[in-house]
């Protein structure tokens, strides 16, 4: 790998052993990925504070610094951790104090993650603590190499932004925080970045549910490839591609989409694929969302539900507001709870709005960090669960051995009101 002088400056020990020991990690990451150099970034989201028994045991060891070193530095070595280079911000990370209670989730977890909290924070990582980083203050431009994990977020910033990133890890991360580097390979390079696959939607696509569906599809049709997608396509908003980019990522792994007209790189179909040929279209019809439809509510048998859970990936302030207009004034049984979480910052806009109030005294819950599916806790006793994100009616049955059922929003909410799951049938 080709380094520059800073770089081999910094590789060499010139700005302390954690710094080196974060370029050492960086150079066999990209010569494994056959990265011919580095490249700079200014803007890294990983995940440094979210708890585990490995981390408490790391922490126990050689606090918070023995933590970051094995996790984030991939080094066994004790190093002082400075602060971060380049802007950092933390992900999605376990339960905090405002689920206390609410589960089976250890205290001690909630506590361990305060701790790393003002550890980190002081090392300048912004606890923004959301799986939707875009949503609250860390929103690139178009371009910009970034250094980004989450899947949901990844896709999101390559395809609806125009930022530049790989799917990174951890220890990826927790390296660029230290050197403000990345490997230049994958989504980096421009011409890696163009269509591969066309998807052409033969029905209309126009709501939250229709574009977590139709996402599905795509991300089960390309796997790992990078689709354009045409057709009967209304004009999305961010919940609506938040929901898509999620679900490309949940049953395929798309880190890259082209919705032309929409996604900044594809203003044309022609654009999309570089100029290059494009590939006769995959038709998106009746006959494939009824089994994008089936598969997501393949994994229900009783109507009963027990718990509803809104917001994956993290709810925005106008799916807040559509929920607390939704329950406003109504009840839910003793015997059924509804999640919906969203990035702090968001709650307290709700907070100031009265939707958390609205929300709160139908019985619901406004809850920020993490989710079911990140933390493994949902309310006890949770046998059968609705949902209005493909990517938790996809993961959390196997995640915590329950029922899902998929649907609409207010097919939710209805559900969380009744106790009863109808679906398609509902109001
Ligand atoms: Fe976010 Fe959890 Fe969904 S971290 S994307 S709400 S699975």
């Amino acid at each position: 790998m080709q380094l520059t002088d800073d770089e081999r400056r910094m590789r060499d020990g010139g700005d302390g052993d954690a710094v080196a020991a974060a370029m050492d990690l960086l150079i066999r990451y990209g010569e494994a990925l056959g990265a011919e150099k580095l490249v700079d970034t200014r803007n890294v989201a990983g995940t440094m504070t979210q708890p585990s028994p490995a981390k408490a045991k790391l922490v126990q060891e050689g606090g918070w610094a023995k933590a970051y070193a094995v996790i984030n530095l991939d080094s066994d070595a004790d190093l002082d951790i400075p602060r971060m280079k380049v802007p950092t911000c933390q992900l999605q990370h376990g339960f905090a104090e405002d689920a206390e209670g609410l589960t089976g989730y250890g205290k001690q977890w909630i506590e361990l993650q305060g701790d790393a909290e003002s550890y980190f924070s002081e090392k300048g990582v912004n606890i923004l603590a959301t799986c939707t980083p875009y949503q609250v203050g860390n929103l690139p431009v178009r371009n910009e190499h970034i250094a980004w994990m989450e899947s949901s977020a990844v896709v999101y910033a390559n395809s609806v932004i125009g930022a530049r990133t790989n799917c990174e890890g951890g220890a990826s991360t927790g390296a660029a925080s230290l050197t403000g580097k990345i490997p230049y390979w994958g989504n980096h390079l421009p011409e890696n970045r163009h269509a591969t696959h066309l998807l052409h939607a033969d029905v209309p696509v126009e709501t939250f549910q229709d574009w977590g569906m139709l996402g599905y599809y795509v991300g089960e049709v390309v796997q790992e490839a990078r689709p354009a997608v045409t057709g009967m396509l209304g004009q999305p908003d961010l919940a609506d591609l938040k929901h898509f980019g999620a679900a490309t990522a949940t049953s395929g792994g798309v880190e890259l989409y082209h919705l032309p007209g929409i996604t900044p790189e594809a203003p044309t179909l022609e654009a999309a694929f570089g100029g290059g040929r494009i590939p006769s279209s995959i038709a998106y019809g009746e006959a494939e969302r009824r089994w994008v439809y089936d598969t997501l509510n393949g994994q229900g048998e009783s109507t009963d539900v027990d718990f509803v859970l809104l917001g994956c990936p993290h709810a925005s302030l106008d799916q807040i507001a559509l929920v607390a207009g939704l329950l406003d004034g109504r009840k839910l049984p003793a015997n059924t709870e509804l999640w919906i979480m969203t990035p702090r910052a968001l709650r307290t806009m709700a907070d100031r709005n009265g939707y958390t109030r609205a929300i709160t005294e139908a019985g619901g819950k406004v809850l920020t960090d993490s989710c079911p599916a990140m933390s493994k806790a949902a309310p006890p006793g949770t046998r059968v669960f609705a949902t209005d994100s493909a990517k938790q009616a996809h993961y959390l049955p196997a995640i915590l051995g329950i029922e899902a059922w998929f649907g609409t929003t207010q097919e939710c909410v209805e559900a969380a009101l009744s106790g009863t799951w109808r679906g398609e049938l509902a109001a």
